[in-house]
């Protein structure tokens, strides 16, 4: 069956460069001709018929806007077979060929019960957490963790200017890459991630060496998944008396608002571009992701002397998307 058109919608937790995606695949979408439908709240207003069609105007304006436009909601519901099953009518009611899924590891969830119901689905990863199998790299993730490490860098001016020790904990859900990436990229002293137990003495330790070694503050990055969450360990280390007064401060929601990155932007842009070539080509039940490659080292004889050219690919995509 050749495509005629799709659907898009984004679901779970809303991440910055949702918009930035849900513009690239309707632009690209309807530069080969498709009719475009937007899904307003994710699979449940999917599940009841909040489907409206798209043109490139509607997308105008929201690449640097965070959230998205298209909304998003928690939908336990949609794990049943029934519910599976009513969205597909309605999709098809709608004469609607295929959709693109925006977001975490619930969404491809629902996107693979759609694919195994025979209809054609493509997911694209967008969360902060960064936890989505098969992609180095979810869509959101950048802005978030440029958004911990403002918090951090202002957190990092009062805690020096009081001698104290601040306990900050980031989002992340069960994964401990937030916490980590802004904990290497901020400097702390500690970071404690799901994936890596640590106890409030090792914390102690650092903090009180950082203490002799003449800093004038410490920060210590706590992932929300960790089995040591940020207050219990503030309580911990109060009854120390390692040097230093703790604060406490939960970023929460904050990391998932804002304007996304440049690389958030050109990673929705290339992810939501490859969903639309996959779904034309005929492929379904994939999800479109990055791997980048490790790191190399390069002889110097060619660093100093060839230049890198720039991927003409992106020429494509940005005449392309700005229709
Ligand atoms: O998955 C994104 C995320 O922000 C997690 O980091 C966090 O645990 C969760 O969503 C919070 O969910 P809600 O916004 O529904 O409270």
């Amino acid at each position: 069956m050749s495509l005629k058109s799709l659907a898009v919608l984004t679901a779970g937790g809303d991440a910055p460069g949702m918009n930035a995606a849900v513009r690239a695949v309707v632009r690209a979408a309807l530069g080969s001709g498709l009719k475009v439908y937007g899904i307003q709240r994710a699979f449940e207003g999917l599940a009841q018929g909040e489907i409206r069609e798209l043109g490139a105007r509607d997308v105008g304006g929201i690449l640097q806007r965070g959230g998205t436009v298209l909304q998003t909601a928690r939908y336990p519901d949609f794990a049943g077979i029934e519910v599976q099953q009513a969205a597909l009518r309605l999709l098809r009611g709608r004469g609607i060929d295929a959709l693109v899924a925006i977001g975490g590891d619930g969404t491809m969830r629902g996107a693979l019960a759609l694919h195994k119901l025979g209809f054609p689905v493509v997911g694209v990863p967008a969360s902060i957490d960064n936890d989505v199998y098969g992609t180095d790299m979810a869509i959101g993730v950048d802005t978030a963790l440029n958004t911990i490490l403002e918090a951090i860098d202002k957190l990092r001016d009062t805690a020096s200017s009081h001698r104290r020790a601040f306990i900050v904990e980031t989002m992340g859900r069960h994964c401990g890459h937030l916490a980590l990436m802004s904990g290497i990229t901020s400097g702390a002293e500690m970071t404690l991630i799901p994936e890596q137990e640590a106890s409030a003495q090792e914390v102690a330790e650092a903090v009180r060496s950082a203490h002799e070694r003449g800093k004038t503050h410490a920060i210590i990055v706590v992932a929300e998944g960790a089995s040591l969450r940020a207050n219990a360990l503030k309580e911990q280390l109060d009854a120390m008396r390692l040097g230093f007064g703790f604060r406490v401060t939960i970023l929460g929601h904050v990391q998932r608002g804002g304007r996304p990155s440049a690389w958030d932007r050109l990673l929705a842009a290339r992810l939501g571009v490859a969903a639309v070539e996959r779904l034309l080509k005929g492929e379904s039940g994939v999800m479109v992701g990055l791997r980048a490659p490790l790191v190399v080292a390069v002889p110097l004889e060619e660093a100093g002397t060839r230049q890198r050219a720039p991927d003409l690919e992106y020429y494509r995509m940005a005449r392309m998307l700005a229709k």
